[in-house]
């Protein structure tokens, strides 16, 4: 079968399309024939070695959806032909997360996702919605759950909430999603304009541009009657959280995501005191929470929003276009 190694941490350069024997589903297993990939901001972290050191050659990619192609010793709860994407952490079924957690992620300390076909635990999966295509249900393990559980898991978002989404990749994107679909009101920011009009369209109440006002904070005060908004999916780190502290309101909440300018930084502690802000640190989600947002998007019939499919053959190019920030949403590799 085809797959990729990953077989240095230089970046997407070191992808290898590579033959490997087909994995057979071992006793508590199933065997699923991968039918689409997305890639996430982790992911180019993996290939440059930001997110630490992995083995060596690695198959790439936490997120993947398919079907499952044979089931192994033992297992009940699948059949071939069930629709199933891969769960990030393959051993976070539910309750608190624990640290042994992260040596189960995939495309991380496990191999992951980039492949034609893939072994893994019976419980490492989770049906998906049906009427989702594979390409959108893929964009679901990593991005989508990520949200899910700040906004919703732990933020309990409402519809007296105001929202604030960083930037148009995949994580804010389904931020914007999720608030809406529990009537909040979402301010999000871009460096682009016509990205914020599709934004827009994607039900955003405002917009901010953050090249054009890089005192973006000072435009959410101005948005929000200068009092703030109730929650902020912080995904942009060293080069935003100062003003994210500043963006928010009395007593709201700030879900520390990721840090696409960097990860680390001054903490203006006396923002985070002074308003009583609730700071927390958000890694992905457990299958549970991935159950409770599949029925949720379900229910609402929502579709994720993919920017571009690539072919299994151009994942290099998948990696160059995402690093190019182009991106509005997700972006997408049919295998
Ligand atoms: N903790 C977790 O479990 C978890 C899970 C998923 C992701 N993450 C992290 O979350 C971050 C986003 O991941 P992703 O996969 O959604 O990335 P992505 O799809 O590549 O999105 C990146 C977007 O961030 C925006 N951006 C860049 N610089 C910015 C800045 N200075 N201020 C505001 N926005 C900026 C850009 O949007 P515009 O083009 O619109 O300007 C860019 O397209 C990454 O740091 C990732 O590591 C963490």
């Amino acid at each position: 079968m085809h797959a990729y190694h990953l077989t240095a941490q230089t970046g997407p350069a070191a992808l290898q399309r590579i033959e490997l024997a087909e994995p057979t589903a071992g006793p508590g297993q199933v065997l699923v024939r991968v039918r689409a990939l997305s890639l996430n901001y982790r992911d180019l972290m993996v290939a440059d070695g930001r997110y630490g050191s992995v083995e060596l050659p690695l198959v790439p990619l936490s997120d993947g959806a398919g079907e499952i192609a044979a089931v192994g010793a033992g297992v009940t709860n699948w059949k071939v032909g069930d629709r199933v994407a891969g769960t990030f952490f393959q051993a976070w079924t539910s309750g608190p997360f624990r640290r042994e957690t992260l040596a189960s992620a995939l495309g991380g300390k496990l191999p992951g996702m980039a492949a034609e076909y893939v072994a893994l635990s019976a419980e490492g999966v989770i049906a998906i919605p049906e009427y989702l295509s594979f390409a959108e249900a893929a964009t679901l393990p990593c991005a989508g759950l990520t949200a899910w559980q700040a906004l919703v898991t732990r933020g309990n978002v409402s519809a007296d909430e105001t929202v604030l989404a960083l930037g148009t990749g995949g994580v804010s994107l389904f931020a914007l999603q999720f608030a809406r679909l529990h009537g909040a009101r979402v301010i999000i920011t871009s460096s682009d304009d016509a990205k914020l009009e599709r934004a827009r369209a994607l039900g955003a109440d405002a917009t901010i541009n953050y090249r054009s006002h890089p005192d973006w904070e000072k435009e959410v005060h101005r948005l929000t009657g200068k009092v703030g908004v109730d929650q902020i999916v912080e995904v942009g780190g060293t080069g935003t959280l100062a003003k994210s502290l500043r963006a928010i309101a009395a007593g709201g909440q700030v879900h520390l995501v990721g840090g696409v300018s960097g990860f680390s930084g001054e903490i203006p502690l006396l923002d985070i005191i002074g308003k009583m802000v609730v700071v927390r640190g958000i890694y992905v989600g457990s299958r549970g929470m991935f159950a409770a947002m599949n029925q949720a998007i379900a229910h609402r019939g929502l579709r994720p929003v993919i920017d571009r499919i690539f072919p299994f053959a151009e994942l290099a190019q998948a990696y160059q276009h995402q690093i190019s920030g182009a991106h509005f949403g997700k972006v997408v590799i049919s295998v």
